[in-house]
């Protein structure tokens, strides 16, 4: 068999103890470390601090019955070959990893972010759930080189990709780094999910469908990478893509608890990454939604979806 090398590890790496932080670690304003490309915005165009541990956490309530399925199918192409060592890209409070974890009792994972603020949360979160020695939040910014020694047995990357400068130098790293046989799972979404209906009875109808416009230009200035043709991608960094999927969200109204807080705390996300990009009217309209009362309200109205699709590759070095 084939030996893989193993890309050195950069030296500007933090490994950080469950529940600590890298002291002097926490200056970047967006929470995000300092560098400047397109991973300064969220992918609904929102400066990352701003409530994003609060959005991924209940992102992760709300997709966890999707992501457990998931995480069973790639047990299921790991057959018997025992998963152990594990690493998640771009691991913002840890919903892969923790549901990684949930799934391969035997595994360890390494969960790679470059804000500190998301680490510091991930860690308590797994103190919590006395997952702290099997996780091990590590600093690192992938735009500025590969952090890791190998081999790992599984990479999980869910909406990190899209945020990197050179997405296809981390996809050689990440085949680099995978022990033969190795399994690497990607999701990106490409659209934030879609929660309101067409008429609101407030504001002009269609203001969901405005704002995504507005996100899309934003996106297009700072992520270029969302949307762009993965698969492709992946065969050229040498992957063989073994299942391709849907990770479909439908909620009807009434929704859920989770879902109902999921809906403002996307769109208040949303808001600060359009404000200047959608009319007085609509913005004026969007504040009566994200207001925390009032007879329109999101968290009093009942007409509340949730509708998001995520698509997922599974594949292994070719
Ligand atoms: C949209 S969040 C996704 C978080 C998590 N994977 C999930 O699915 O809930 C993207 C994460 O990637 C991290 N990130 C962005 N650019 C990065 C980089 N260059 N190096 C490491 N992490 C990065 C962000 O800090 C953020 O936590």
């Amino acid at each position: 068999m084939a030996q893989h090398p193993h890309p050195a590890p950069h030296p500007n790496v933090h490994q950080l103890t469950p529940g600590s932080t890298r002291p002097g670690a926490g200056g970047s304003e967006h929470g995000h470390g300092s560098h400047g490309h397109g991973g300064e915005h969220g992918h609904d165009g929102a400066p990352p601090g701003e409530g994003l541990a609060e959005m991924l956490d209940l992102d992760a309530e709300v997709v966890a019955g999707q992501v457990a399925e998931l995480t069973r199918r790639i047990a299921e192409f790991a057959g018997e070959r025992p998963v152990r060592t594990v690493v998640d890209l771009g691991a913002g409070t840890g919903s892969g990893s923790f549901a990684l974890l949930r799934r391969f009792p035997e595994a360890t994972v390494t969960a790679v972010d470059t804000s500190p603020e998301m680490l510091a949360h991930l860690a308590g979160s797994a103190r919590r759930h006395g997952l702290a020695d099997r996780i091990r939040p590590t600093e690192a910014d992938l735009d500025s080189g590969w952090p890791l020694t190998g081999p790992a047995d599984l990479v999980w990357a869910s909406s990190s990709m899209h945020h990197l400068s050179d997405p296809d130098r981390v996809l050689a790293d990440i085949r680099a780094t995978l022990a033969p046989g190795g399994l690497f799972a990607m999701i990106e979404m490409e659209a934030m999910p879609r929660f309101l209906p067409d008429d609101l009875g407030i504001g002009v109808p269609g203001l969901e469908a405005r704002c995504h416009a507005a996100a899309d230009q934003a996106r297009a200035e700072h992520l270029p990478h969302m949307g762009s043709d993965w698969p492709a991608r992946l065969t050229a960094a040498g992957f063989r893509i073994l299942e391709s999927r849907d990770l479909t969200v439908d909620l009807p109204a009434p929704l859920p608890d989770a879902a109902i807080r999921y809906a403002p705390a996307t769109l208040r996300r949303f808001r600060a990454g359009i404000a200047d990009r959608i009319s007085p009217d609509d913005l004026a309209t969007l504040d009566v939604l994200l207001a925390d009362d009032g007879p329109h309200a999101l968290r009093h109205r009942t007409d509340l979806t949730v509708r998001s699709t995520r698509s997922v590759w599974i594949s292994t070095p070719a």
